[in-house]
């Protein structure tokens, strides 16, 4: 019963080519992204950007479901509404961001380790009660030359195996995050290969675990070479790699793949969503879809900057880029605006 309600859930967030918004950066990156634009590090000011975010009008005919951060769920609209409640009154899902940050991985330089097991029972069970649908935990793998360790790919896949078995017992649909990292100057083709093994060693974990294929979300990288590389591929290469990696390792019960962005900018991770859905539509037995963070928010909190007399016009660039989003998952483009080359 449960399995089925689960099941439903997931694939209502991956429909009618709308995507996941997400809005669940940790008080400290939240903070560090007001600090580089001036604006007042306090609990208030993050209290109304996410306000900002979730009163966008028409947000619900692009976006099926919103990752908050603990802080967020616990908060009021200024009406005094519950963020989670003015969600669910739009028809969009609310999730919540549970694992408690990525740490060093003891002896191994250079890698981290995604905690949050700990407790992670009661948590969901409390943010069930609040109204969280869905849960978003994301690991974070490095590359560079003698890097990932198996330990580092074991010990994250084995954790994020152990939060979704323990989110579909609370009746939450995991968004399962394994980002390998776009840091460095490795190549397109290394990513894959890496990528590959992740996600490999992901499935296998999550089979052992008895999770529920039919009632995950898998929020992956798009297989890209990193920042420093020389070598920047085209979008119809990006794609090509992207869904091929995914068709070796993602098995077709999964109902769908929501992209990370990773620090693209957002017409790049757009105009590359849009490559991904052309090319590998007719190919993919799941959806392809996006749960972009920051190519949907950077441009509307740069143009809010802190200051309640510019919400509407963020609250419109917000909007455009998750308009943007959608399009792509369509195979198309929402403005002649969008055009990037690549
Ligand atoms: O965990 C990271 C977010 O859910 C996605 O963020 O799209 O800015 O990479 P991003």
């Amino acid at each position: 019963m449960m399995t089925i309600h689960l099941t439903e859930t997931a694939n209502a967030l991956v429909a009618s080519d709308n995507g996941l918004l997400a809005m669940d950066e940790s008080n400290p990156t939240c903070n560090k992204r007001f600090a580089a634009h001036g604006i007042p590090q306090t609990e208030e000011r993050r209290r109304a950007y996410r306000e900002l975010i979730v009163t966008s009008p028409e947000l619900s005919e692009c976006i099926s479901g919103v990752i908050l951060y603990d802080e967020t769920i616990r908060q009021q609209l200024t009406d005094g509404t519950p963020f989670a409640k003015s969600l669910d009154a739009l028809g969009i899902s609310p999730g919540i961001k549970v694992d408690t940050g990525a740490k060093n991985l003891a002896g191994h330089p250079g890698e981290k380790i995604t905690e949050g097991l700990d407790g992670l029972r009661e948590r969901l069970a409390e943010y069930a009660q609040m109204g969280a649908r869905f849960a978003k935990w994301r690991a974070v793998i490095a590359i560079n030359d003698s890097l990932p360790s198996r330990a580092c790919i074991e010990a994250n896949a084995h954790s994020l195996a152990r939060y979704a078995a323990l989110c579909q017992e609370a009746g939450l649909v995991p968004v399962v995050e394994p980002e390998v990292i776009m840091d460095g100057s490795h190549s397109l083709k290394r990513c894959a290969e890496v990528t590959q093994e992740v996600l490999r060693t992901v499935f296998d974990q999550l089979c052992d675990q008895g999770v529920s294929l039919e009632a995950m979300i898998l929020k992956p990288n798009m297989i890209l070479p990193g920042l420093l590389c020389p070598e920047q591929p085209s979008l119809d290469e990006v794609a090509d790699a992207t869904v091929n990696c995914l068709l070796r390792t993602v098995p077709a019960a999964v109902p769908g793949i929501a992209f990370l962005s990773g620090g693209q900018s957002p017409e790049l991770a757009s105009a590359r969503l849009r490559a991904i859905n052309i090319g590998g539509k007719s190919r993919a037995p799941w959806a392809l879809t996006f749960s972009f963070a920051r190519a949907i928010q950077q441009p509307a909190l740069e143009l809010w900057n802190g200051n309640d007399s510019n919400v509407n016009e963020a609250q419109q660039e917000l909007l455009h880029r998750a308009r943007c989003n959608q399009a792509a998952r369509q195979g198309k483009r929402e403005t002649e605006m969008e055009r990037v080359s690549t």
